[in-house]
């Protein structure tokens, strides 16, 4: 069975034909990244206007790279929760009109769904159940993934998701936009164990996080080393932040396992791709006797397979839509996306 998947839930807009959830017939991805760059963060705005301008071409070159005409399509799978509203809305729109056109189903997908499907991609024995680590630019959860489509969110941000914390500490450090990569590459550069960082712990609450307040210590060092013209380490700054980071993540990410009784460990989402916190759930997971799964690197960011992928198994579920589907800025992930 061939999907074709839609995301345009921010700065990517990607369209993508798999065959089956695992075989990747293309990946066309256009990145609005040098755009927002200029703004240091994504503009909504420009971001919607930029999916409009890219989705149609997109699509043609997704089809031609997988060797598919239109009548070889069978569903098509979009993302249609959560992300930028006006974003999200011009894919759901786009993929509204494909599936009406040829006839087809539409499958509604969430996005962190799709992030975890990724490793469907690239792992072919991968199958659930096992305890997702889903961390991104604007989401940071404990998933237990009990079947391709039954989750249970365990513990989560209260704040700042992970990746919106590396984006904003990149900024004051002076690091290109998404800052991820770059504080993370900076970082390599350093020991670190020179900066004391906050971390903070949920009372009540041991499986949930707050990132506010290591965004905030870190904004506050990058000035008071300005007003008292005092030069910061920057590179042990940023190693010291993904060391914090990966602190909040990773002790967490093993006792939500082991309350469910998880054997499999998966990471997916953009901030998987970091360095540090790879590194530690290595540690973690052999130490614990988990098998861990870590989606390669061009599979972490977002991308229009992931979400074929995950289209996939809604659709085997019954879960497609029909076309009153709308966008959602916000959705429950162990929520039912049918007809919502
Ligand atoms: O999953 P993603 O591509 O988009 C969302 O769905 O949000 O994640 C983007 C986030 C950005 O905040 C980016 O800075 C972060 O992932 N990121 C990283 C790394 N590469 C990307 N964060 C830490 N270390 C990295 N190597």
């Amino acid at each position: 069975m061939k999907i074709i998947g839609f995301e345009s839930s921010c700065d990517e807009t990607a369209v993508s034909v798999v065959e089956d959830g695992r075989k990747v017939l293309s990946d066309a991805v256009a990145s609005q990244v040098e755009i927002h760059a200029l703004y240091g963060g994504v503009v909504p705005e420009i971001a919607s206007r930029k999916h409009v301008e890219a989705i149609a071409a997109l699509t043609e070159k997704a089809l031609e790279d997988a060797g598919c005409t239109r009548g070889d399509i069978d569903a098509v799978a979009v993302t249609c929760a959560p992300g930028l509203i006006g974003a999200v809305l011009v894919g759901v729109s786009f993929a509204k009109s494909v599936a009406l056109g040829l006839g087809v189903p539409l499958v509604p997908v969430h996005h962190i769904r799709g992030h975890i499907a990724a490793n469907y991609l690239a792992f072919p024995e991968l199958e659930p159940p096992f305890l997702a680590l889903a961390i991104s630019g604007g989401n940071t959860l404990l998933i237990d993934v009990a079947g391709y489509t039954d989750m249970r969110i365990l513990g989560g941000t209260r704040d700042d998701a992970a990746g919106e914390c590396f984006d904003k500490a990149a900024r004051v450090l002076g690091l290109s936009y998404p800052g991820g990569k770059p504080m993370d590459d900076l970082g390599r550069q350093s020991a670190g164990g020179v900066y004391q960082l906050p971390h903070a712990q949920v009372d009540g609450a041991p499986l949930d996080m707050s990132f506010s307040g290591l965004k905030t210590a870190v904004v506050n060092l990058a000035h008071h080393a300005g007003q008292v013209g005092e030069e910061l380490d920057r590179a042990a700054l940023a190693r010291d932040f993904s060391q914090a980071v990966s602190d909040t993540l990773v002790p967490r990410t093993m006792e939500a396992a082991r309350l469910a009784g998880r054997k499999t460990v998966v990471a997916a989402g953009g901030v998987a791709a970091n360095s540090v916190i790879r590194a530690d759930l290595e540690r973690a997971c052999r130490k614990a006797g988990c098998k861990l799964y870590l989606p390669p690197l061009r599979l972490c960011g977002d991308n229009g397979a992931m979400i074929a992928a995950q289209g996939y198994y809604e659709f085997l579920a019954g879960h497609t839509a029909g076309m009153e589907l709308n966008a959602y800025a916000t959705r429950d992930i162990a929520e039912e996306l049918k007809n919502p």
